[in-house]
């Protein structure tokens, strides 16, 4: 199969949608990552996205719908907080886990007796959802376990000759995956972090809590159980106050004849004297959008990464801190 990456316009948007009616996957691109999508309604296209990403069979999938679609179909009760949240943050990086009703096939949520939706705010992405006028499940368009795409030529890297058409929307903005945030209960717990904060959320409805996964353990998000966005290259992490070791970590490569990079924000690179550097860059935003580029970045370039945390480990980068963990981190 050939692989297309087309721009986000008249002509691939009619390609789009033919594919999708035809039970077919189409890539496109969101404000956090690039989703890898089909027909929710259509068991038969659910099921080859598990199969193209070598997904595990029991992590369920985000339903992605535009704006003023009308969720009332798939969803079986919205409590109040959970409509102001949305007034809020939606569209926005912020999926909102409900009770379904059984109009979505059951590939999408694994069985489980909930569904995640999501709106996404990217305008390619919104144009994309209004013209295909279906609700689409659609997880990161990675291969299973690897680093989340956040441009057109990642996905194709990753699935070339597995999918017909990717839709190029240009580089994600927000750069890590929306916040998931289970709305079932009587407050709203999260489940992933992301950039929309326990304290943005706080500041709306006054409680959110915050589910931690233990081994073990019934989940009720099923994707916190797998290490995920690992980079095809060796790995090592180092909290911020282990800068020492990591400069250690960093020699020992050298000498070996290891080529190693250090992936760290703007302010811990100055404790490095090398241009060996992926630099995350300062601010909160510039380090979320980076995160996934400079992982696939450094995949390419070492045979190393050698990662340092954030000093900051809350708000955006709770979520930052979570993917950089999960990728760099041996557990
Ligand atoms: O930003 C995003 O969320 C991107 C873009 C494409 O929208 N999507 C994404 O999908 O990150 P994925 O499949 O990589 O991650 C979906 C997460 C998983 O951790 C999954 O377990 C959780 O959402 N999830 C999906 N449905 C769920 C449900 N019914 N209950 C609990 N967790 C759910
Ligand atoms: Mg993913």
């Amino acid at each position: 199969m050939i692989t297309e990456i087309l721009p986000v316009d008249d002509f691939s948007l009619e390609l789009s949608a033919k594919i999708i009616n035809q039970g077919g996957v189409v890539a496109f691109p969101t404000e956090t990552v690039y989703g890898l999508g089909a027909n929710a309604l259509n068991n038969v296209a659910v099921k080859k996205i598990f199969s193209i990403k070598g997904r595990p069979a029991d992590n369920p999938l985000i339903v992605h719908v535009y704006r003023d679609y009308d969720i009332s179909s798939l969803v079986s009760f919205i409590p109040d907080y959970a409509k102001k949240l949305a007034q809020a943050f939606v569209p926005g990086p912020l999926t909102m886990v409900y009770k379904s009703k059984s109009a979505v096939c059951p590939a999408v949520s694994c069985g489980l007796d909930t569904l995640a939706v999501r709106v996404p705010s990217m305008t390619t992405a919104q144009k994309f959802l209004k013209y295909v006028n279906l609700p689409i499940a659609a997880p990161s368009a990675n291969i299973s376990k690897h680093v989340s795409p956040v441009t057109a030529e990642h996905v194709k890297n990753d699935l070339n000759g597995k999918i017909p058409l990717i839709l190029d929307g240009g580089q994600c903005t927000g750069g890590i995956e929306s916040t998931v945030l289970d709305c079932t209960g009587e407050i709203p717990v999260i489940l992933r972090n992301g950039l929309v904060t326990k304290q943005m959320i706080e500041s709306i409805v006054g409680e959110c809590g915050e589910a931690v996964f233990k081994e073990g353990e019934a989940v009720r998000s099923p994707g916190m159980k797998y290490n995920h966005y690992s980079p095809n290259c060796g790995t090592a992490f180092f909290n911020c106050d282990e800068i020492e070791k990591a400069k250690l970590k960093f020699a020992e490569c050298k000498s070996s004849g290891v080529n190693a990079y250090i992936l760290c924000d703007a302010d811990t690179a100055k404790y490095f004297d090398t241009d060996k550097i992926l630099n995350l860059g300062s601010s909160e935003e510039e380090i979320a959008v980076n995160l996934y580029l400079k992982l696939r970045e450094g995949e390419k370039l070492s045979q190393m990464i050698i990662a340092v945390a954030p000093k900051k480990q809350s708000g955006i980068m709770a979520g930052v801190m979570n993917r950089l963990i999960k990728a760099c981190k041996k557990l």
